[in-house]
């Protein structure tokens, strides 16, 4: 996969280098690229933005600019990216999200800082491309980096050969519509806290059973919107009986 992100701030997506997405890049499973938005401003000054059109607070990112560095990039080869623009306005960024853009060959970040990016540069770019204004969440951040970084680190994580072991997205908090439990590791009893005795039993039904219940527990508490939102049939009768 083809990994391209637009920013004033290329050092800001420096971790993208450390860990498991350093050992991506390295295995050659992505490439990445890094383009700074002030190489395509043509000012002394470099500037990226300016104030907006019927008044307010804050600046607005120049189409200008914008334009001609999303030209710059995508020119480059003869396929499209899907172009993704971090955005607290945009429709929620989910593992399903990130399992669908983990199948594309290549996804390009636009990163806006400042109050966001002129709208026609979103629009213009839609008549070429796939384009997706999506958020990470709902507070709002300085600017689209630190989601970019979000969005890269979960989608990576899904490609195949990325984690050690392939059952760990399988079995993630949220691939079947729930949390995850708790886990635990040796020593059996530490600070006088004991490790679930069902999890050294060695029945593994027993134990699979229990992981569930934990999972529905927990969801249930922390996040009923999720178990409200599953599809009709996810439970069976051993999962109600909770
Ligand atoms: N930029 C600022 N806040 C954001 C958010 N919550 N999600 C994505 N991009 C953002």
């Amino acid at each position: 996969m083809r990994i391209d992100v637009l920013t004033i701030f290329p050092d800001y997506l420096n971790p993208l280098r450390e860990a498991l997405l350093g050992k991506a890049i390295e295995q050659e499973r992505i490439s990445v690229g890094v383009h700074d938005l002030r190489d395509f401003t043509h000012d002394v000054h470099r500037s990226v933005d300016d104030s907006p059109y019927g008044g307010g607070p804050g600046m607005v990112m120049k189409p200008q600019v914008w334009g001609e560095a999303l030209d710059a990039v995508v020119g480059s080869d003869e396929r499209l990216p899907r172009l993704v623009v971090p955005t607290p306005a945009g429709r929620p960024f989910t593992q399903d999200t990130a399992r669908r853009w983990a199948e594309e060959p290549w996804l390009l970040f636009g990163c806006g800082r400042y109050e966001g990016i002129d709208q026609r540069v979103i629009d213009d770019a839609a008549e070429r491309m796939p384009v997706e204004e999506v958020s990470i969440g709902d507070y709002v951040l300085v600017g689209g980096e630190a989601a970019a970084l979000v969005m890269i680190e979960a989608v990576t994580r899904l490609l195949p050969g990325v984690l050690g072991n392939p059952l760990s997205a399988e079995q993630d908090s949220f691939s079947d519509g729930l949390l995850e439990g708790p886990c635990y590791t040796r020593p059996e009893v530490w600070r006088n806290h004991p490790v679930p005795d069902v999890l050294r039993s060695g029945n593994h039904a027993a134990v699979d059973r229990w992981r569930r219940d934990q999972a529905l527990v927990r969801t249930a508490r922390r996040r009923p919107d999720l178990l409200r939102g599953l599809p009709e049939g996810t439970l069976d009768a051993a999962d109600r009986r909770l």
